[in-house]
C-alpha cells in the first residue's frame, strides 16, 4: 500500500469511528474546516492536557492564561500581521483557479527533487552494495544540474518575496514554465498580496461598527497580558506563559486533511528572558520540545529540526520540528526567538510602558521572548497517522483475518478500558456494570454487551482502547476477569481488585510525563 493510499484510508477511518467529520457535512462541507467527533474530542483533550501539564506542571516558572479570541485591532498592527501576514497570490486566467505563487515554485522544486531521487534509485540498482549515495549526490552531473536549478529558483523566490518584488515572482514562474495543474496553460495574472486574517465587525450597527480580526495566532494574547501576569504572579525573569486556543487563517492552499485548516487550535508558550540570554533558552526549548514528542513513542528518527534561513518578520532565530507524515517530512511545531519585537511594538503602539524591572541588576528593560508554537490539530494528525496499523492475523484454526488497530499511546487513548460481560444474562451485565461504576471515576471506561467478544475487541482496536476486560461466570466465583492487551492481543486472568493499580501504571498521563 502506498503512503497516499494509507492516508486516504486514515481519513475514512477518522470519519467511520467518530474522530473527525467534515464541517457542516449535510451542506457538502466547508473547505478546510473540520469537526471532531466523540472519540476525536477525547483524543484531542488528552493531547492538550499532555502539552499543558508538560509545560506548566513540569516548569515551576510557567503559568497559563486563556485570552479572548477578539483583540483590539491595533494589536495586529503592532504584531506586524496587518502589514506582513500576506500570501502572494496568482490566478490562472483559463481555469480561473487561484494559487499561492510561492507554492507553485515550491511544487516545481519538489518535482526536480523527485527527479534527483529517481536518478539516485537508478544508480543504487546499477551499483548494488558498493553504491555511495552521498558521493553520487555530490558528483553526478545530472543531479548537480537539477540541484543547481532548485537552489537558484528558491533563492530568487525568497529574495523577491522578502523585498516585495512581486513582478519578479511572476517572471520566475514564467521562466520555470510552470503550468496550471487544471487548465495546463501558462496564462497567469500578475502576483498580488492577500492578507490571511479573517475580518469581522464588532458592534450591533454595521455602519459604525469597528473592523476587527479573528486572531491568526494565540501568541498576541500572551504578549498584551505579560505585565498583568508578571505583576499579579510576582514572576521573576525568566518566566513563561502558556495558552491553548483557536486561531484562524484564511489559507489559500488548504490540503492534506486537518494538516492545514482555516480554523485550528494552537498550543503556544512565550518565555520572557533577559536580552542576551535568548539563545540559551532557544536551545533549551528546542531540546525539551523534541523530548516531549519522542516520549509519545513514534520513533525519534521520524523527527528532525529544520532551521529557518528565511526568518519571519519577528524572529532572530527559528527552527521547526518536522515529523515524517504519510506525505513526507512536514512542520508540526515552531520554536522561535522573537527578540523584543512584539513587546517593543506593543509599547510603541499602545503608549504604555511594557518594561520589566530587574531586581538583580536594578535596571528596567523590555524582555526578549522565546516561543514554542505547536498545532493541536497537526499533533492529532501526527498521533493518528503513526498509530494507524492494518494487521494480518492467523487464527487458531489456520484461517486468516485482518484487524485495524490504532496504537495510540495509552495515556492519550480516548477510552482506556472497555468492560464486556461475556453474556447478556446470568448476572454478568450487573457484575460488569459494578466494575465500571468503580473505575469510571479514575479512567474513561466504556461498557459494551452487543455482538461477540471478538467483534467487540475489533471495535475497540479501531479506536485505540488499550485494555478490554471480560466478565464471565468465573468472575462471579473468584472476582477475577480476563484482561486483553490491545497491541499484543495477549490475555491474562487478573483479580478485579488489581485493575486500578494496573491501569494507573499504564494509562496515566504521569507515566508519559516521566519519559520526557
Ligand atoms: N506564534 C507563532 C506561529 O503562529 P506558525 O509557524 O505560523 O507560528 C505554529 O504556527 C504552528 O501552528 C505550526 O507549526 C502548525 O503546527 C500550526 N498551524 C499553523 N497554521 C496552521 C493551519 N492552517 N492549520 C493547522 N495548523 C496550523
Amino acid at each position: 500500500m502506498t503512503q497516499e493510499e494509507l492516508f486516504k484510508k486514515l481519513i475514512a477511518h477518522c470519519k467511520e469511528y467518530g474522530f473527525v467529520f467534515p464541517s457542516s457535512e449535510i451542506y457538502d462541507g466547508l473547505s478546510a474546516v473540520y469537526d471532531y467527533g466523540q472519540n476525536g474530542v477525547e483524543l484531542k483533550n488528552n493531547i492538550r492536557r499532555y502539552w499543558w501539564e508538560a509545560m506548566t506542571r513540569l516548569h515551576q516558572n510557567i503559568v497559563g492564561i486563556d485570552a479572548a479570541i477578539f483583540m483590539h485591532p491595533k494589536t495586529w498592527v503592532a504584531s506586524g500581521h496587518v502589514g506582513a501576514f500576506n500570501d502572494p497570490l496568482i490566478d490562472n486566467r483559463d481555469s480561473k483557479k487561484r494559487y499561492r505563487a510561492d507554492v507553485l515554485v515550491e511544487d516545481w522544486a519538489q518535482k526536480q527533487e523527485d527527479k534527483i531521487n529517481k536518478e539516485v534509485e537508478k544508480a543504487r540498482k546499477r551499483f548494488g552494495d558498493s553504491f555511495d549515495e552521498a558521493m553520487f549526490r555530490q558528483t553526478n552531473p545530472r543531479v548537480l544540474e537539477y540541484q543547481q536549478r532548485i537552489d537558484s529558483a528558491l533563492q530568487r523566490l525568497n529574495s523577491a518575496l522578502a523585498e516585495g518584488r512581486l513582478a519578479d515572482v511572476k517572471q520566475l514562474i514564467e521562466e520555470l514554465e510552470i503550468a496550471c495543474p487544471i487548465s495546463g496553460t501558462k496564462n497567469w495574472t500578475d502576483v498580488r498580496q492577500f492578507n490571511r486574517m479573517f475580518e469581522t465587525k464588532l458592534g450591533s450597527v454595521s455602519d459604525d461598527a469597528n473592523s476587527i480580526y479573528l486572531r491568526p495566532e494565540t501568541a498576541q494574547g500572551i504578549f498584551v497580558n505579560y505585565l498583568n501576569v508578571q505583576k499579579t504572579g510576582r514572576m521573576k525573569l525568566p518566566f513563561g506563559i502558556a495558552q491553548v486556543g483557536k486561531a484562524f487563517r484564511n489559507e489559500i492552499v488548504a490540503r492534506q486533511f486537518i494538516f492545514r485548516m482555516r480554523e485550528f487550535e494552537q498550543m503556544e508558550m512565550q518565555v520572557f528572558v533577559r536580552p542576551g540570554e535568548e539563545m540559551q533558552w532557544y536551545e533549551y526549548w528546542k531540546q525539551f520540545r523534541l523530548r516531549w514528542h519522542v516520549a509519545m513513542g513514534f520513533g525519534a528518527d521520524n523527527y528532525r529540526f529544520h532551521k529557518h534561513e528565511k526568518l519571519a518578520h519577528y524572529a532572530n532565530a527559528a527552527s521547526d520540528i518536522e515529523f515524517r507524515f504519510p506525505f513526507g517530512f512536514k512542520e508540526v511545531e515552531g520554536i522561535h526567538s522573537r527578540t523584543d519585537f512584539d513587546l517593543g511594538n506593543h509599547q510603541r503602539e499602545s503608549g504604555r510602558k511594557l518594561q520589566y524591572f530587574d531586581p538583580d541588576s536594578g535596571q528596567s528593560y523590555v524582555p526578549y521572548v522565546v516561543e514554542t508554537s505547536i498545532g493541536l490539530d497537526r499533533t492529532f494528525l501526527l498521533v493518528l497517522s503513526s498509530a494507524y496499523c492494518e494487521e494480518q492475523l492467523t487464527k487458531d484454526d489456520g484461517s486468516t483475518d485482518e484487524r485495524v488497530v490504532l496504537r495510540i499511546p495509552p495515556a492519550l487513548a480516548p477510552v482506556k478500558l472497555a468492560v464486556f460481560p461475556l453474556l447478556k444474562k446470568d448476572g454478568l451485565p450487573e457484575a460488569a456494570q459494578k466494575i465500571m461504576d468503580e473505575l469510571k471515576f479514575d479512567f474513561a471506561c466504556q461498557y459494551e454487551e452487543k455482538d461477540s467478544i471478538g467483534k467487540r475487541y475489533r471495535r475497540h482496536d479501531a479506536i485505540g482502547t488499550p485494555f478490554c476486560i471480560t466478565v464471565d461466570h468465573q468472575t462471579l466465583e473468584d472476582q477475577t476477569v480476563t484482561i486483553r492487551h490491545r497491541d499484543t492481543m495477549a490475555q491474562e486472568r487478573v483479580p478485579v481488585s488489581s485493575l486500578r493499580s494496573l491501569l494507573t501504571e499504564k494509562v496515566s498521563l504521569a507515566s508519559l510525563l516521566r519519559q520526557i
